[in-house]
């Protein structure tokens, strides 16, 4: 091997600049050229390539985003634009890309390697839904933010003896909205794997009032439905069973700032550990794999055999939301 390239592609998410800069230095180290490729699978197909060396990333590990920026490409989903993708990446004398990004980025890893171009992808995003990782990168980083700022919402919330709704991002899977539920001590967690119940929701709010606790926090995961429709739906639900939700109801959406911020030390540590194992992977003639935290140790899983998985919640912290007294909603039919 004697150059590799680099893109990220999807949801920007904090720790893709430290990944993008252990694999610049990792690969400068044994000697490899280094190229970024802008905006993705849409920058690939447009040519968009820059050199990278250590200049070019020095002080990448504290920068939320991706200065390689990132973007959506429906293009890159015809074989035809694939097809084009390896010709410019042979063209250019490139001999293996790394992908950083979500699902939809690594089965485009997946389609570059089915062509027979060296490629290995990074799980970059911060709804923690790739099957075969403990963690992507940015979930740690999704996870600080979101606490803070229900830290804050919770100080008004008291302030006012209000309940909060707030909806957090994870697409379909619940883990940034179960996790921060039990940081942040709140009492439900409405997530897209348990089906949420609203009569023991209006229940837990009733009980948390009448024992003159002074806020309560619901937090709802976007892929279950908008904050918005949640409390227009709690309101609606609490009228037909003959309850009225006694605290005032308040909504805060969190949105995009979830996606910001300086990368959290976990993220910039799992950022170097993956995009150094990337590196190597490649140089040892591997293909079609994702970098994956398992436990404490950074492994390479097959992306054939994990794409398309959901991601299980993690049973221990289901455990401990229940033990917690978090309303959760009713267990999952099997
Ligand atoms: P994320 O990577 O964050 O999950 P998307 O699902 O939007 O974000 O996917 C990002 C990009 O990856 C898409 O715009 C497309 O270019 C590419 N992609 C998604 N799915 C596929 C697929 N099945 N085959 C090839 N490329 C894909
Ligand atoms: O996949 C990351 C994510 O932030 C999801 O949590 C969210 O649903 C989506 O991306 C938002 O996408 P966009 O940035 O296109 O609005």
């Amino acid at each position: 091997m004697r150059s590799l390239a680099v893109l990220t592609s999807g949801g920007d998410s904090p720790g893709m600049n430290p990944a993008i800069r252990s694999i610049t230095r990792a690969a400068l180290h044994i000697g490899l050229r280094v190229w970024g490729i802008k905006n993705g699978y849409q920058g690939l197909l447009d040519d968009e390539f820059i050199p990278l060396d250590a200049l070019v990333v020095s002080g990448k590990n504290r920068e939320g985003g991706t200065f390689l920026q990132t973007a959506r490409c429906a293009a890159f989903l015809s074989e035809d634009k694939q097809r084009e993708a390896v010709e410019i990446l042979r063209r250019r004398k490139i001999d293996g890309l790394v992908v950083i990004g979500g699902d939809g980025s690594l089965h485009g890893a997946l389609a570059l390697h089915n062509l027979g171009f060296p490629t290995i992808g990074i799980p970059g995003t911060i709804d923690n839904d790739i099957y075969g990782t403990d963690a992507g990168i940015g979930v740690d980083t999704a996870l600080n933010t979101i606490i803070s700022l229900v830290d804050m919402i919770k100080a008004t919330a008291s302030s006012h003896r209000r309940c909060f709704v707030v909806e957090v991002m994870g697409r379909q899977c619940g883990y940034l909205a179960l996790m921060t539920t039990i940081s942040t001590g709140s009492q439900v967690a409405v997530i897209p794997e348990f089906p949420y119940n609203f009569p023991r929701i209006i229940d837990t709010l009733e009980k948390r009032f009448a024992s003159k606790h002074n806020n309560s926090v619901i937090i709802v995961a976007e892929g279950v439905m908008s904050g918005a429709e949640f409390m227009r739906r709690l309101k609606e639900e609490a009228l037909a069973i003959g309850k009225t939700v006694r605290q005032e109801l308040r909504l805060t959406v969190l949105g995009h700032v979830q996606r910001g911020g300086s990368p959290t030390h976990f993220d910039r540590l799992l950022a170097s550990r993956m995009g150094e194992m990337a590196v190597q992977a490649l140089i040892k003639g591997e293909s079609g794999k994702m970098t994956a935290l398992l436990g404490n140790t950074i492994i390479l899983q097959d992306l054939k055999s994990i794409l398309g998985r959901p991601n299980p919640l993690p049973p221990d912290a289901i455990r401990v939301a229940q033990n917690l007294g978090i309303e959760i909603g009713d267990a999952p039919r099997p």
